[in-house]
């Protein structure tokens, strides 16, 4: 049985994933800010008051998870402000490079020693942040902290492969979620890609971008 922690549980892509961890006979550990949401059926524990771009977060799953390690990290918690050209805001840009860029930077350095030799760690990025894909602009802030994130994960990637943990960057998909409007796939479906990435993330393929459905993405 292995033990998830998975950020940002209570909803969307966080919250399929849990339930699927779960199903499949994993221990799994969710995080979420205030709203615990359907995750307090589920039966699995709970960290509350995780708001990723606040420091103190760190420590307080530190505490929680006292001295449990862990085999799988998956970080789901992200935000979408979705800036035009005409309407740049910078303080929303900035709250997303806070939470999608700096957020799992923050998360992974800070629970490194609770990481197993063997562990696996998966942060949902978002094609949206891929240079090579980027054919029609927009979305200035969630594109810019995404691409960031992609930094991160990569550099990341090369940090941990020596402590024996692989590293992989995750699209999950246009998904059915309260950031989408309701539209694309059903979380679900999309959870059961990323978990399927999730099991073929090995420490000779650490580092990369990777789509749900099973296609390495371009930078
Ligand atoms: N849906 C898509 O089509 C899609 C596509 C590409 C990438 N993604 C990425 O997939 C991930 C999950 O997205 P989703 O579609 O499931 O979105 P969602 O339903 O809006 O859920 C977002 C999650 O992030 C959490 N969160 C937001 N701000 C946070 C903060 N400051 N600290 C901690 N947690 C925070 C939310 O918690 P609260 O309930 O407390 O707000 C919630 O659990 C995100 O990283 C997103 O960028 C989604």
């Amino acid at each position: 049985m292995a033990t998830v922690l998975v950020i940002g549980g209570n909803r969307g892509i966080g919250l399929a994933l849990c339930k699927q961890l779960r199903d499949r006979g994993d221990d799994v550990i969710a995080t979420c800010r205030e709203d615990i949401g359907a995750l307090a059926t589920l039966g699995v524990q709970v960290i509350k008051r995780i708001d990723v771009s606040q420091p103190q977060s760190v420590e307080t799953i530190r505490q929680a998870l006292a001295n449990k390690t862990i085999d799988l990290l998956i970080h789901g918690s992200g935000i979408l402000t979705n800036e035009s050209f005409e309407d740049l805001d910078f303080d929303r840009i900035r709250a997303q490079f806070e939470v999608n860029t700096l957020g799992p930077l923050r998360m992974v350095h800070g629970l490194t020693h609770h990481l197993k030799e063997g562990a696996k760690v998966g942060i949902i990025s978002s094609r949206v942040g891929s240079l090579d894909d980027n054919g029609s602009g927009g979305m200035f802030g969630y594109r810019m902290s995404k691409s960031a994130v992609n930094m991160v994960g990569v550099n990341l990637s090369h940090e941990l492969k020596p402590k024996g943990v692989a590293l992989a960057l995750l699209h999950p998909g246009l998904v059915a979620t309260e950031m989408t409007g309701g539209q694309g796939i059903s979380p679900a479906k999309s959870a059961q890609g990323l978990i399927q990435r999730m099991d073929q993330l090995n420490l000779g393929n650490t580092g990369k971008f990777w789509h749900a459905e099973g296609y390495e993405l371009p930078w």
